[in-house]
């Protein structure tokens, strides 16, 4: 009686342990290489390029290396108006973003137009490139694929810049690598849920959205609103640069840690910061004993709060 028992649950254990080999076999769930980028996804990656945080690329997490996003309303070469454009500007030596190595994981249409009338298989990363992301049709649906303008319009990465202007050149990239290293994902979600969420925080992102971005930083535990909209709800400068040197002076009982350290040693004039003299001036505003809370310096435009500033306005 009990060996048949044992026979049994023998032939059950083989059943069930050979039916989940054949499902992890043959029934793959999602398989990124075959979900088509959006033009979200697209933009996304182009901004941030590939992102390597904490590998030898990258050793001190200096938002160093990264490309940047420029904002063009005339052609770079021709100097003749034209429609805005994001362009992505990645310099001699700079990595290219995941997609422009590997088109394939673009998906169904991108891969392809990317490959022939964006020509991105032609951009060599020890020239440098600028890309765009641009609308075609592939098999009678739109989708969007990323141009290598360097190999399409002859765009050199230097050319743009100079076009675009620093105003209008956005450090995207180097932002997002100061979010992680700064840990901002301890507090701040990028995901609102599928939930009453939407309402405050603006639509979940797709699942097309992430192809080619490396790493996601949809945070876990949230303490603080999530921030992929940030952007849309809240766009001034002015107040980014408050509430990050201190956030207590826009929403006074904030946990949120100070930033003011990204600001560097010096302001945008070259003038040293000097901390200890704003913090005195701030305690007296807070005592009551001023008006007004002390202003906050400019900030350099190469400094580490300038590259954060781009990324968290970025996110619409
Ligand atoms: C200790 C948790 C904590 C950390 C770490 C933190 N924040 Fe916050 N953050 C908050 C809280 C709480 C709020 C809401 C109150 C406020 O505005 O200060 C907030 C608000 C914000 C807002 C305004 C959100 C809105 O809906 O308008 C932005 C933007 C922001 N944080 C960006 C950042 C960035 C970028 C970093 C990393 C450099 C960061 N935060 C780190 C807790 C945190």
């Amino acid at each position: 009686m009990a060996f048949r028992e044992y026979k049994i649950g023998a032939r059950l254990f083989g059943v069930a342990l050979g039916g989940s080999m054949v499902i992890t076999l043959y029934m793959p769930t999602v398989d990124m290489t075959s979900v088509q980028v959006t033009e979200t996804g697209l933009k996304k990656q182009l901004s941030y390029g590939r992102i390597g945080g904490f590998s030898y690329e990258d050793p001190f997490l200096q938002g160093e290396g990264k490309p940047k996003t420029v904002v063009l309303n005339k052609d770079p070469k021709t100097g003749e108006s034209m429609e805005t454009v994001e362009a992505y500007v990645y310099e001699k030596g700079v990595p290219f973003a995941g997609g422009i190595n590997h088109p394939r994981i673009l998906g169904k249409g991108v891969t392809e137009l990317s490959k022939e009338k964006g020509r991105v298989t032609e951009a060599d990363d020890s020239q440098g490139a600028v890309f765009l992301v641009q609308r075609g049709t592939y098999q009678g649906e739109t989708v969007n694929y990323i141009e290598n303008a360097t190999a399409t319009r002859g765009w050199q990465p230097q050319q743009v810049l100079k076009a675009g202007g620093d105003a209008n050149t956005h450090y995207i990239g180097s932002g997002k690598i100061m979010f992680v290293r700064e840990g901002c994902w301890w507090c701040h979600t990028l995901l609102p849920e599928q939930t009453q969420d939407w309402q405050a925080f603006g639509i979940p992102p797709r699942l097309g959205d992430f192809n080619g971005e490396s790493p996601t930083a949809f945070g876990s535990d949230r303490k603080a609103p999530d921030l992929l909209h940030v952007g849309s709800r809240n766009s001034s400068k002015e107040w980014m640069m408050m509430h990050f040197f201190n956030p207590r002076l826009v929403q006074p009982h904030s946990i949120m840690p100070r930033f003011d350290y990204l600001w560097g040693e010096k302001d945008a004039d070259g003038n040293p910061i000097d901390f200890a003299a704003w913090r005195t001036a701030y305690n007296k505003y807070k005592d009551g004993q001023t008006v007004y809370p002390p202003e906050i310096p400019s900030y350099a435009p190469d400094s580490e709060i300038r590259y954060l500033i781009d990324f968290v306005l970025s996110l619409k």
